[in-house]
């Protein structure tokens, strides 16, 4: 296919060229209607490239097939069968793949480390999930990917599991063997859906881990804004085979997605693509010697640990996405909220991510020598002068086994059904019925129908003690729970 091609933004190009009058939404029309003092910060060609797809970028009947071919030229990039654009994030994109899946009361395997989007799903779609916990890494407190005889062992128990899904990269960089748990659920003749939400560069370069369609998943989910180059909330599924069916797909997508797509979305993954079909080598190139000459630089620092390729081996990560610069601070005696909060203050540094061991800088085909030194710069100030640091109270961190709390209710059931707010001190045993989310790292410690245990009560609230947030609880502070009604079950 011609990938110098780029049929959205072409389209916008001609949209804008006509200078089509809109008697539709969106309202500000075309940036006529902007208030300066919005334009001004956000820029008028925002609101000029704002326009529907029909009757906009395209006709009423799509007749020149903007969206297919722009959709049919990424699916011919990344060597996928199919590719649909969604403009409401890999959050919702997570949620249609699983209901592309299983239905309501059908079961699903999840990876247990899934993004709360994930459980926001299990909730919604009424779905039974059957967790495959993942691989606790004990001395980094850190989780990995499960492994292909984790899912061969719940696909024995569950043999009317309708599918799996595999959440590869993690946040960390961290990845599946997507092969090995691919021919598992072959075997058992269901469906692999990976959510790549970290992957979206990932099939752009041999040295970078192999991404999920290669691999053999039927159905993967990435978001491109993540570490890719198109905006905020664009996603897009890949599919191949014949075990989820593209028209089961698409009108489960019909059921959640928006009628007011974005075109600003779509045109920035439809370029991402055709800069990635034609630069995508040499760009992630340089990417992947920066990160390696960072990844150096702060292996020198005295009191960091980058991960490396040490943590690659059998029991933990089955491979490592380099671009990821993960950084242990606990030599410096400071947690990574302190880390990632010290670095925004005193050097305008926004890390990707951090928890109480570590911070994340993800490095992508944007970076530069500027960013790349402001980076090494802010981490030996940090070095130098963590000292400093007010000391917070420690959070403390439970065993592997205290995460893996015993599921008593259906995630739904517990979610709607009558609740009531319990004491800190009296939640041990209780059934929750919300998810509690430390972010970072936004990986649920409880989900709703999860018996609530004292070791993940201490952690959360020693975590909120030293700055963890958790937003999705009902009472952000911990001081109460929000648990399933007595007599609805504990
Ligand atoms: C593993 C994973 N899946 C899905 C999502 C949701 O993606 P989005 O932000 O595109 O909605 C995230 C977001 O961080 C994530 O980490």
């Amino acid at each position: 296919m011609d990938h110098s091609r780029a049929p959205v933004l072409e389209a916008l190009e001609a949209f804008r060229r006509r200078g089509d009058v809109v008697f539709g939404p969106p309202g500000h029309k075309q940036g006529r209607g902007v208030d300066p003092r919005v334009g001004d910060v956000v820029g008028y060609d925002v609101f000029r490239s704002d326009v529907l797809l029909l009757n906009g970028l395209d006709d009423r009947r799509e007749s020149q097939g903007v969206l297919e071919q722009a959709q049919e030229l990424m699916a011919d990039a990344v060597g996928a069968e199919r590719a649909f654009f969604s403009t409401c994030g890999s959050s919702l994109s997570v949620k249609t793949a699983m209901l592309a899946v299983a239905g309501p009361g059908e079961k699903l395997l999840l990876s247990r480390n899934a993004h709360k989007s994930v459980i926001a799903a299990v909730v919604v779609n009424g779905v039974e999930p059957i967790w495959v916990h993942p691989k606790f890494d004990a001395d980094r407190h850190l989780a990995h990917p499960p492994e292909p005889d984790d899912v061969r062992a719940r696909l024995r128990e569950h043999p009317d599991a309708k599918g799996m899904l595999l959440i590869t990269p993690t946040d960390w960089g961290s990845c599946a063997d997507v092969k090995g748990v691919a021919e598992v659920c072959h075997e058992a003749g269901v469906p692999l859906i990976v959510d790549e939400a970290w992957g979206a560069h990932l099939p752009f370069h041999p040295d970078l881990p192999v991404w999920g369609i290669d691999a053999g998943a039927d159905l993967v989910v990435t978001s491109v804004h993540k570490m890719g180059g198109a905006i905020e909330q664009s996603s897009v599924f890949h599919l191949q085979y014949d075990r989820v069916s593209p028209e089961v797909l698409k009108q489960r997508e019909d059921l959640l997605g928006t009628t007011s797509a974005s075109s600003l979305v779509y045109a920035t993954l439809d370029g991402w693509r055709r800069q990635m079909a034609e630069h995508g080598r040499e760009l992630l190139d340089g990417a992947l010697r920066r990160a390696a000459r960072v990844r150096e630089a702060v292996a020198e620092l005295p009191g960091l640990v980058p991960m490396g390729a040490e943590v690659v081996e059998a029991g933990l990560a089955a491979d490592l996405d380099p671009l990821k610069i993960v950084v242990d601070v606990r030599g410096l005696g400071i947690s990574g909220m302190q880390a990632a909060e010290w670095l925004r203050d005193e050097c305008h540094v926004d890390v990707g991510g951090s928890d109480t061991c570590r911070i994340n800088a993800a490095l992508t085909h944007a970076d530069d020598d500027t960013t790349e030194k402001v980076l090494v710069d802010a981490l030996r100030a940090l070095t130098e002068r963590a000292g400093e640091l007010e000391p917070r109270p420690p959070v403390r961190l439970p065993e592997p086994s205290g995460l893996e709390l015993e599921q008593a209710r259906l995630p739904r059931e517990a979610f709607f059904g009558e609740a009531e707010h319990v004491a800190a001190r009296d939640v041990v045993g209780r059934i929750s019925a919300e998810t509690i989310s430390p972010y970072p790292p936004g990986v649920p410690a409880v989900t709703p129908g999860e018996v609530i245990n004292a070791e993940v009560v201490e952690y959360l609230r020693s975590g909120v003690a030293h700055g963890l947030l958790i937003p999705d609880a009902a009472d952000p502070s911990l001081e109460t729970f929000r648990v399933v009604a007595r007599g609805q079950g504990h």
